[in-house]
């Protein structure tokens, strides 16, 4: 058995024209996806957190976390581009490093994806509750919290997923639609933010602008990296964007421009109209606003936080539902799950699956477990994929890049730097925890994927796959 055996372009190409996925998707779409994916409980929640650790200096913060961003963007953009299929990492990793690697990328992509959507959905529950008991009306403790934290099951945060994974079996349109739609009140509610908080800046707050010095500020950088996790989910649509070579850096430029913008002027304004240790930690923003009085302007952006974490919950399960389908379509996880509706054009079985297991981790684990391994898995997923094209720019020089990332190998490399040194600043449990998760997922290997990978049989395991992503369900 060759666990390094590799998968080819040819073999993408294959793949993609038997998918049964419908082409749909525009350069808007794809940065409405991003800005879906992106903003959510990062900026609502973790700007408080950020806050505490690096005092206004988690302006900083979000800077440095937009730089590592930005230049996992370029080596991302270069990857989406050669090979527009829709398994994001684990696919260019499976034609770069090998099946093993490929798996334990795809493992991990799990944290990026199921992990951050669980955690958002547990952000977006509190923050629903947070406007209820705002009015007085307070919910069954039981029913809100998961059993860790002295409840029974987070019900809002398996009603919101349930209802995320309903969108996305009905179809990719529609769900597109729903989106940019989101996206604009999200957008719309931060600005807000912005414009009223601006007006209330007292500039005593900044002083003393880095309290914590250095550490302080790669601390919070390493948790504020969450505020821009899901910027590569837009590379998962690749197979559904009419022009993929075009359309994805674009989108993903626009999207990142966006964002950036939002949260460097965000945490500016959130550190210079409270003192830092007086920011709530758990609901910063619409908090901020109420001290200052502005009642209504809180309520708003409370709500609008509520409604813009539901476009994160909608990609980020949209992203795995692509990821675990073409691990499917390898043979890696059980085949059944690649099949292609033919009443919706959506991997409805594998969709449904992915809803289950998101609302079953959202649902009975707290928000702190989960948000500490969501970052460290991302972060190894980058570090690879910018390995992953020195690599080919040497062993693949003739396959076509659409978006050539500039300044290779120093690009890639410094990307590297700099996503190692934010999880070097990650806590040592998290690093623990992510050992732990990783010997499992090589475990699940060697216990299923190495026998079952279609690359077992290389001679016509494509046809047979074919066939089955053509079966109804
Ligand atoms: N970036 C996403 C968020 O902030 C995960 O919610």
């Amino acid at each position: 058995m060759n666990i390094f055996r590799k998968r080819s372009v040819a073999d993408f190409k294959e793949a993609i024209e038997g998918s049964g996925l419908k082409k749909q998707l525009t350069a808007f779409d794809i940065a409405a996806l991003g800005i879906g994916s992106v903003i959510g409980t990062g900026i609502f929640v973790a700007t408080g957190q950020g806050a505490q650790l690096a005092g206004p200096a988690v302006t900083i913060s979000y800077i440095v976390a937009a730089i590592t961003s930005a230049l996992c963007a370029l080596t991302y953009a270069e990857l989406a581009t050669m090979f527009p299929v829709a398994g994001s990492t684990y696919s260019y990793t499976y034609v770069a490093f090998g099946e093993i690697i490929a798996w334990i990328i795809g493992w991990n992509l799990i944290l990026e994806y199921t992990v951050v959507a669980a955690a958002v959905a547990s952000g977006w529950s509190s923050t629903l509750v947070g406007i209820f008991e705002a009015y007085n009306i307070h919910l069954p403790a039981m029913l809100i919290k998961s059993p860790l934290v002295g409840g029974m099951v987070d019900l809002p945060a398996v009603l919101v997923i349930a209802f995320i994974t309903w969108l996305l079996y009905i179809g990719v349109s529609e769900s597109a639609k729903v989106n940019n739609i989101i996206v604009f009140i999200k957008v719309s509610v931060i600005i807000v933010f912005i414009v009223l908080g601006a007006t209330h800046i007292n500039v005593a707050n900044y002083h003393p602008f880095s309290p914590y010095g250095t550490k302080g500020i790669m601390s919070a950088a390493a948790i504020i990296f969450f505020a821009y996790i899901g910027f590569d989910a837009v590379s998962t649509a690749a197979e559904e964007t009419i022009n993929p070579k075009r359309d994805i850096p674009l989108g993903l430029t626009i999207c990142l421009t966006v964002i950036i913008i939002l949260y460097v002027a965000v945490s500016l304004t959130l550190t210079g109209m409270v003192p830092f240790k007086e920011i709530d930690v758990d609901n910063a923003l619409p908090a901020a606003l109420r001290r200052i009085g502005i009642t209504w302007g809180s309520a708003l952006v409370g709500v609008g936080a509520v409604i813009g974490m539901i476009s994160t919950l909608l990609v980020t399960i949209y992203g795995q539902v692509r990821i675990f389908m073409v691990m499917s379509r390898d043979g890696l996880i059980p085949k059944s799950l690649a099949r292609i509706s033919k009443k919706h054009g959506t991997p409805g079985i594998c969709t449904i699956a992915t809803g289950a297991l998101t609302a079953v981790i959202g649902g009975f684990l707290p928000l702190t477990v989960l948000m500490d391994l969501c970052n460290i898995g991302t972060l190894s997923a980058f570090i690879i994929v910018s390995i992953g094209v020195i690599i080919l720019r040497r062993t693949m020089p003739n396959v076509e890049r659409k978006f050539k990332c500039p300044g290779v190998p120093f690009t890639p490399i410094l990307t590297v730097l700099f996503c190692f040194y934010l999880m070097y600043s990650l806590p040592g449990v998290t690093w623990i925890r992510f050992g732990v998760w990783t010997i499992v997922g090589i475990a699940i290997y060697f216990l299923y994927g190495a026998r079952h990978s279609t690359l077992c049989d290389s001679t016509n395991n494509l046809e047979v796959n074919k066939e089955e992503n053509k079966e109804e369900i």
